[in-house]
């Protein structure tokens, strides 16, 4: 028996996060504790048992922070406290003890760019006159025209309509994602210092790690010329074939912006100054070579790779991605970080059942009927990929619910949507609650095990052949694919160096600790290579069958495979 407790071996590694799995919870879609429909924080704690038995290495929670929930949480009311719906800080520190007890890391989502519209600082912004202080802290213009009733600019929101909205004064306040979600000024540094002490708050109470939402976004430049520049913005993390092209020099008024590392330089000297050092993750949409800046030592540390989650189902789009990403993380000295789904995409298992391009808003609006999404197919892909990516080194970031293999729920009823896209657009696009539909623990129940009362967002009939209750255990199911996967995943080494190659539509992932992993992007089988043995597999034959991961091993002892 180990003479120190699961905590403080968790704190002698101070590079656990280069090679960790992380598991996201969306903890509204989690598990419901009390009754109410929506998922908690005593929810969560109680499945620490089911993520420890999965494998991964740390949790990280979405929001959950007070809100009154028109971002899904990502409109913060109070930076510092738990939604009293979710739980308390009480409930929240339990997470941490139990979750380190278990062998986990907790991350948490910090969401920098914009507080909610009731967060005390905006309130005061409203309550003041036009350049006080109070309005200092966000970012007010006067409007123009007669009587400043027109916008500062026509900036748009990435919910769609105006990036403005008027405070009822003259002035207008910039909100780049829903009006309840005023944009913070990052070069007040009043703002700097609040947000130092929320990282504090935080690390404090043992949080391993941060997620940083829209990290590339706090630098701006409001100067009227560049108010010009900027009409139309991309859009909020979601695949999204009309996005439109962002400078991606550092010259962008709005994203990714040259200034925008000094903030994360601060940051970084915070997280240092823990023992171990708190690590970091930024969600940045910006071009590969500028993510990488993100992700330096002396910054975040990481920063998620989206170019894999955007590619279509090709080998050398894979390989593309893969050796990009590789070189730009290595460059900087970071890890690299690999990304099929998370709350704010189309999951991975119905993007790969539908056809290569498809328009994915559109495909929503129809409600998954147009064009028709091959399930199994898209399965099948699904898990392929996400063996590729487990065979990768760096670090994997699993979204809740992809380890049953759950496909996007297309055809929510547009009454029950909660997306401020589909508010927005005025009904033009649905949004991502399609992803945010809460899991089944069972194969039956009010809400298949997600609590005792039906989920607020609905979920299918369907989702309780996905549930966990119906997969556990199961030979061949996806659910014991992540287990077994993860499992070996941590009999490879930590520093391994890997070289990937195409050949006749497979991906070749060989590994310099003896591993392979062999993806079949084609339409006909695929030999082992001789002189390996199977070890986990994807799908079930002795070849390495279309749309099939393979890992391997140098020959000699038996074969052991899944199903
Ligand atoms: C990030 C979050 C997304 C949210 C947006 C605004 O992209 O992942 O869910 O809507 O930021 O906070």
């Amino acid at each position: 028996m180990s003479a120190f407790s699961s905590g403080e071996l968790l704190a002698a590694d101070p590079d656990w996060w280069r090679d960790a799995v992380v598991y996201q919870v969306y903890p509204r879609a989690f598990t419901d504790s009390t009754g109410s429909g929506v998922g908690d924080l005593e929810g969560v704690r109680s499945r620490i048992p089911y993520l420890r038995d999965l494998g991964v290495d740390a949790l990280w929670l979405s929001p959950f922070y007070p809100s009154r929930l028109v971002d899904g949480g990502y409109d913060v009311d109070d930076y510092r406290d738990v939604d009293p719906s979710l739980g308390s800080l009480a409930t929240f520190d339990a997470i941490v003890h139990d979750a380190h007890e278990a062998g986990l890391r907790v991350i948490v989502d910090i969401v920098p760019n914009h507080s909610s519209n009731r967060h005390v600082w905006f309130r005061q912004a409203l309550a003041s006159v036009s350049r006080s202080p109070a309005r200092a802290r966000y970012i007010f213009r006067r409007g123009r025209g007669k009587g400043a009733l027109l916008p500062p600019n026509d900036w748009q929101s990435l919910f769609g309509g105006s990036a403005w909205q008027a405070a009822g004064d003259g002035d207008w306040y910039l909100h780049l994602f829903a009006v309840e979600q005023p944009d913070f000024n990052w070069s007040n540094r009043e703002v700097r210092d609040e947000f130092l002490t929320t990282l504090r708050f935080w690390a404090d109470r043992g949080v391993d790690g941060f997620r940083v939402d829209v990290a590339h976004g706090l630098a701006k430049d409001l100067s009227p010329r560049a108010s010009v520049a900027a009409v139309s913005m991309g859009p909020v993390g979601a695949v999204d074939p009309e996005a439109p092209v962002r400078l991606s020099d550092g010259t962008d008024p709005l994203f990714d912006r040259d200034e925008v590392h000094e903030i994360f330089a601060e940051w970084r000297q915070l997280f240092d100054s823990y023992t171990p050092p708190r690590s970091a993750v930024a969600e940045a949409w910006v071009a590969p070579h500028r993510r990488a800046l993100y992700a330096r030592p002396s910054e975040l540390g990481q920063a998620f790779e989206f170019a894999l989650l955007e590619a279509p189902w090709s080998a050398e789009a894979f390989e593309a991605a893969i050796l990009e990403n590789l070189a730009l993380s290595a460059s900087v000295g970071s890890s690299s970080t690999w990304v099929l789904s998370n709350h704010d995409v189309v999951r991975h298992s119905s993007r790969y059942g539908l056809p290569e391009g498809a328009d994915l808003p559109a495909w929503l609006m129809s409600h998954g009927v147009s064009p028709a999404e091959d399930l199994a197919l898209g399965l099948r892909r699904a898990r392929a990929a996400t063996m590729l990516t487990l065979a990768l080194p760096g670090s994997s970031y699993l979204y809740q619910g992809e380890e049953l293999g759950l496909p996007e729920v297309a055809d929510l009823p547009v009454e029950v949507l909660q997306d401020p896209i589909w508010e927005r657009t005025g009904g033009l696009r649905k949004g991502r609650d399609g992803s945010r539909v809460p899991l089944p623990w069972t194969s039956e129940g009010p809400s298949f095990g997600f609590g005792s009362a039906a989920a607020v967002l609905p979920q299918p009939p369907w989702f309780g052949a996905l549930s966990v209750e119906a997969q556990a255990g199961v030979d061949g199911s996806t659910l014991t694919m992540y287990r077994e996967a993860l499992a070996l995943r941590r009999s490879m080494q930590r520093d391994a160096t890997v070289e990937v190659r195409v050949a006749a539509e497979a991906l070749y992932i060989t590994r310099s600790d003896g591993w392979m992993s062999v993806t079949n992007f084609g339409l006909v089988p695929t030999a082992v290579p001789t002189g390996r043995v199977r070890l986990v597999s994807s799908g079930v034959s002795a070849v390495i069958e279309p749309s099939t991961t393979v890992w391997l091993e140098v020959g000699g002892v038996g074969e052991h495979q899944l199903g």
